[in-house]
């Protein structure tokens, strides 16, 4: 217990005030013109009264012509500034950092909503019946990489601006900055693709010119995958080499997840590996792994429920903060009660509604979660018994809006 509440001072010289984080969850309640909403902020007072000791967003895309989700927040220049000050608000005087996650989606856009989809290489997804949903990306140009590089530094510079107090790189889950690094989807033959030294390139280049835009005191972490469990792929040999790279230009905090669209091992991990399920968290092998090879703090996300495993997982110093994510759903004032002595263990279902193909790319579970999170906006409690099928309905509904708009 001592060592989950104990503080944790940062790279930069910012503090955290415990070792609890909320992950990044995409809220999908922005509005349909991707501005924040007065339910998202409401959600984030929700969970800043929690105190914890960060706090990520769900992803805040660094461009409009590319969502990952309808209801995205963006941010590129200043048009939802007034609402992004309001949304940095909700940790003030609580001593809880808030940090938006940036992220470009690249190949991982649904074409319904997004009416160019660009990406390193022109790598269908391979989701089966569902990979319908998406366009086979153009690849990117140099001055179109370029621009990326720097749309990134522009948002998390904004995003200071209004209040946040550090920001995090989504560079796992297959998205764009993910999609670089894997050879997979990164079929590139110029200085952004083929040996590791070129696919890291893209994400090296996004840290620096965020660095550079928001200053050496500001933490700036990053979200990458330990591998994305394809034959291939990025592997967790590579992994640990990018660890050690970005250590080196002096990142703030590294957060470890997994997986893709095509292979979700983020959400499922211990779905399908034994040895995880019986060590609680997904990628604790992994992090004992690039404990090794870094001295900057490591954050890992993914099937913590007891305060048992986190307390054991933090032991040792393998890793220094614990990341949580859907539980922050049903119990928003997780840290809080972990300090308090009111739960050991939280619940996090997996909800279905019997479409496979749905089911199988967690078509259902995340928003489902959404809607517990748009609960918790609208000031009502969580609801674990809430069906599946409101969930999928709701989906639908802002897909088909946006869809509409994009036409
Ligand atoms: C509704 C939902 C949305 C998510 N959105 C994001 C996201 O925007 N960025 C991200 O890095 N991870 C996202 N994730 C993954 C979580 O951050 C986390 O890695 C994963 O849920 C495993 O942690 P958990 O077992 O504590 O839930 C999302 C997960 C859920 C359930």
């Amino acid at each position: 217990m001592k060592n989950i509440q104990s503080s944790f001072e940062l790279p930069c010289g910012q503090v955290l005030q415990n070792r609890i984080a909320k992950s990044a969850m995409s809220e999908n309640i922005g509005t349909l013109k991707n501005a924040p909403t007065k339910t998202l902020i409401n959600a984030y007072k929700v969970w800043a009264e929690g105190n914890p000791g960060l706090l990520i967003t769900g992803n805040v895309m660094i461009d409009s012509r590319a969502l990952g989700e309808p209801r995205n927040v963006v941010v590129e220049d200043y048009t939802h500034f007034d609402a992004l000050k309001q949304w940095a608000e909700t940790v003030k005087g609580t001593g809880v950092h808030l940090w938006p996650q940036l992220n470009h989606p690249g190949r991982q856009a649904f074409a319904s909503i997004n009416r160019e989809v660009v990406a390193p290489s022109a790598v269908p997804l391979k989701m089966g019946g569902a990979s319908k949903m998406f366009k086979v990306a153009t690849p990117m140009t140099e001055d179109q990489i370029w621009d990326c590089i720097k749309r990134f530094g522009t948002s998390a510079r904004i995003l200071k601006e209004a209040g946040f107090t550090g920001c995090q790189i989504h560079g796992a889950h297959g998205y764009l900055v993910s999609q670089f690094l894997s050879p997979n989807s990164n079929t590139r033959t110029d200085q952004w693709g083929g040996s590791l030294t070129n696919r890291v390139r893209f994400v090296i280049e996004v840290y620096r010119e965020i660095r550079k835009q928001v200053g050496k005191d500001y933490p700036v972490g990053i979200k990458i995958n330990s591998a994305d469990f394809q034959r291939g792929g990025f592997s967790e040999e590579e992994s640990i080499e990018v660890v050690q790279l970005l250590s080196r230009e002096g990142i703030d905090l590294i957060e470890i997840s997994g997986g893709t669209y095509e292979k979700p091992a983020m959400v499922k991990g211990n779905r399908f590996k034994k040895s995880t399920v019986e060590r609680e968290a997904y990628f604790l092998d992994y992090i004992e792994k690039a404990r090794k090879v870094t001295d900057k703090p490591l954050l890992l996300t993914g099937g913590f429920r007891t305060v048992a495993g986190m307390e054991t997982a933090l032991q040792g110093g393998k890793l220094d903060i614990i990341g949580l994510a859907r539980p922050f759903c049903l119990h928003p004032h997780l840290a809080q009660d972990i300090f308090d002595s009111k739960t050991e263990r939280f619940q996090a279902p997996i909800p279905k509604i019997g479409i496979p193909f749905l089911d199988k790319m967690g078509g259902v579970e995340l928003p489902w979660y959404e809607l517990q999170i748009h609960r918790l906006g609208r000031g009502k409690k969580p609801r674990p018994s809430l069906g599946g099928i409101w969930a999928f309905l709701f989906t639908l509904k802002g897909m088909f809006i946006k869809s509409w708009m994009k036409n």
